[in-house]
């Protein structure tokens, strides 16, 4: 049965990776949905790269920071995702552009993110005021699309959240995941003395991206040396705020990118006494931080790190090599 035909030329059909109901890596499965259409402020974007985010994980897999799972269901949907196709982040072509569209023409190359997901399928549509820019010519697609999730956030808990100074010592924990790879060229390029903790597999890599110091989390407990840091920025959430307090100095700031109830509390509290603070939050994806982010790709402060590349129908096994946990940068798509 042609389905096209039956709904006519404006309702194509579009492979995507629909996710139903939450749950291990199968219950994301490819099916056939309709295209998006563009209304007349978007883009109809044809994706050729799409990551599967540790975010995106979670959401599939409903496996969020103690306290989370409440507040998730309320946000995302309580039987399964409201937004059945996942996936934030795309690299593609501009097919079709809504009327009132300035900026970008049929045949752009683009890159970006959109928050209210949709990237993991063969067209998406975003608005042309989302965070979308032109893909730097020196990039592939699959690079280009490596990029946002780790560098946005990492960009918003360093300048941001962290206001990271030249000269500062930081301390980058889960240096070789996504937020980490790009936390360490970020941190290098605000000038900091960067120290960077990964598995021993890694450490080539973070030495690769300059990174000060590196430290490998199997066989050195940093806590235990005499170092101290101005930032300790923890990507992966593994670290505990009363051990590392005294690695930290007076006035550090110790950043969670993946923060649960007793660290926000912790936010909470250290807000109020102390001179040592928790800081936690979300890092929403801005056009203009995307822009900052091309300008330092292009003045290369900033180079895409891919750890593993997966053909769109491999998405169950790009899943199960996120939610191992071991995830080298980003785990990326052809679609
Ligand atoms: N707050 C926000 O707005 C925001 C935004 C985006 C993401 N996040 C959260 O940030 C977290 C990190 O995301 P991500 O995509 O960067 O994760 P990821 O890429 O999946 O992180 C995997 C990396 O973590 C390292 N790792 C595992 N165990 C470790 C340990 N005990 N110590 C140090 N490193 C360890 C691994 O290195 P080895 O293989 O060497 O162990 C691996 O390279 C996620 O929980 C995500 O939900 C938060």
């Amino acid at each position: 049965m042609d389905v096209t035909k039956i709904l006519g030329r404006r309702h194509r059909i579009m492979k995507a990776v629909v996710t139903k109901k939450y749950g291990p890596p199968e219950v994301a499965r490819i099916q056939e949905i309709e295209n998006p259409v563009p209304k007349e402020n978007e883009i109809l974007i044809k994706v050729l790269s799409t990551p599967v985010t540790s975010g995106d994980a979670r959401i599939r897999g409903l496996n969020v920071p103690f306290g989370f799972k409440f507040i998730t269901k309320l946000m995302f949907g309580f039987k399964g995702p409201k937004n059945p196709v996942l996936g934030v982040v795309f690299s593609g072509i501009v097919e079709q552009v809504g009327e009132k569209v300035e900026a970008f023409g049929k045949g752009d190359a683009v890159f970006g993110s959109k928050e209210n997901m949709g990237c993991h399928a063969e067209y998406l549509v975003i608005k042309e005021s989302g965070a979308i820019v032109h893909k730097p010519e020196k990039l592939s697609h699959q690079e280009a699309a490596s990029i946002p999730f780790g560098a946005l956030t990492s960009l918003k808990y360093l300048r941001d959240f962290g206001k990271i100074k030249k000269g500062q010592k930081i301390l980058i924990n889960g240096a070789s995941g996504a937020l980490g790879v790009y936390g360490v060229q970020l941190a290098k390029y605000f000038g900091a003395e960067v120290t960077g903790v990964c598995g021993p597999s890694n450490v080539e890599l973070v030495k690769s991206l300059e990174a000060d110091h590196v430290i490998d989390y199997k066989s050195t407990d940093f806590t235990e040396n005499e170092e101290s840091y101005d930032i300790i920025y923890d990507t992966v959430g593994k670290l505990d705020f009363s051990k590392c307090k005294d690695s930290l100095n007076k006035n550090g700031l110790f950043l969670l990118a993946a923060a649960g109830l007793k660290e926000y509390r912790q936010v909470l509290s250290t807000s109020f006494s102390g001179s040592k603070k928790v800081v936690a939050g979300v890092a929403l994806f801005k056009k203009e931080d995307l822009k900052v982010v091309v300008e330092l790709i292009e003045q290369d402060h900033i180079r895409p790190v891919i750890g593993k590349t997966f053909e769109f129908s491999d998405i169950v096994e790009a899943y199960k090599y996120v939610d191992g946990g071991h995830k080298v940068a980003s785990a990326v798509l052809t679609v």
